[in-house]
């Protein structure tokens, strides 16, 4: 068996664990990759990963004996039942002292009751946000830790070289708080979005409905709105998106069912707002 020699094992081969780990390659550490359907480590080896440091892993087991001490185990799986699932499994191969991170949009108050639990066996738990998308995951992610103070240091350095950074070279990565803080703060800012969402929404409907301006037209005031103090991700992709055109040459957003789906940080928010006595109606009004 090699020598245990891994910085992080990252157990979630979709898209966002995948482009995570080839990030953590490219900042000199040494990943361990694994995940439920196994053949999935062999495929994302054989290509995704050729020619990197990146080690596969068949077992939970094989997994743990690659790992330095304390080990640093991140899961990126479906939120929910997945994640609790994981635990149970990795704490029959790990150690005390040992740390276990959750990258998913898991609910803050699953990572305070995971937290307790992980930490009631003698071992620390991070639950954290990653932001970006698979783009940022790939390049920079804004990331957002909270759970074991005692585990930041040791997951610091990797978070930290991995994350985005501002213009004066600051990671987009701190410590948030104890529990499921980092959680929390993913969760509202995920909220905000959707509120920057809804401004636009209401910002296209006043224009096209209202206005009767055509897909053209709103392309060049967002495309302003983008030089000034709105500039911003968001208005940068609506100005790209109302410019876009299919391939009969017409604007390809005139085509696109007007219907949205959610996965549930936004209906979070509201409901934390809620118990809290806070009104933030515009998120509601997204959600
Ligand atoms: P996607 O992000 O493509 O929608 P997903 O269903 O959210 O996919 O699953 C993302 C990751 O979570 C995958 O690594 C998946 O493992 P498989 O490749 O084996 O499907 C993992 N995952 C989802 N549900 C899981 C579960 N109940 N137990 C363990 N891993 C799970």
């Amino acid at each position: 068996m090699p020598e245990a020699q891994a910085d992080i094992a990252l157990i979630g081969l979709a898209v966002m664990g995948q482009n995570l780990i080839l990030n953590m390659n490219d900042h000199g550490f040494t990943v361990v990759a694994y995940n439920r359907t196994v053949s999935k480590v062999d495929d994302f080896i054989n290509n995704e990963a050729k020619g990197t440091k990146i080690l596969g892993a068949h077992s939970l087991q094989e997994m743990a004996g690659l790992l330095k001490h304390p080990r640093r185990v991140m899961l990126m799986v479906k939120a929910g039942k997945a994640v609790d699932e994981f635990i149970e499994s990795l704490l029959p191969v790990l150690e005390p002292g040992d740390i276990i991170i959750d990258g998913g949009n898991s609910l803050f108050e699953d990572t305070i009751r995971r937290t307790k639990y992980v930490e009631s066996k003698g071992l620390l738990y991070i639950g954290t946000g990653v932001s970006g998308g698979e783009e940022g995951a790939r390049r920079g992610p804004s990331i957002m830790p909270g759970g074991s103070p005692a585990a930041w240091p040791h997951v610091k350095p990797i978070f930290q070289a991995i994350s985005a950074k501002v213009a004066d070279g600051s990671p987009c990565c701190d410590w948030v708080g104890e529990g499921g803080a980092g959680h929390y703060v993913k969760m509202t800012h995920n909220g905000i979005e959707y509120g920057d969402m809804q401004l636009i929404c209401e910002a296209y409907h006043l224009m096209k409905d209202g206005l009767g301006m055509t897909a053209d037209e709103m392309h060049q005031v967002f495309a302003d709105w983008n030089k000034g103090e709105l500039d911003s991700y968001l208005i940068e992709i609506t100005r790209d998106i109302l410019a876009f055109k299919d391939t009969d040459g017409a604007p390809l957003v005139d085509k696109i069912l007007d219907t949205a789906g959610q996965k549930g940080t936004g209906k979070w928010t509201v409901i934390s707002s809620q118990d809290m006595g806070i009104p933030i109606t515009l998120i509601a009004e997204a959600v």
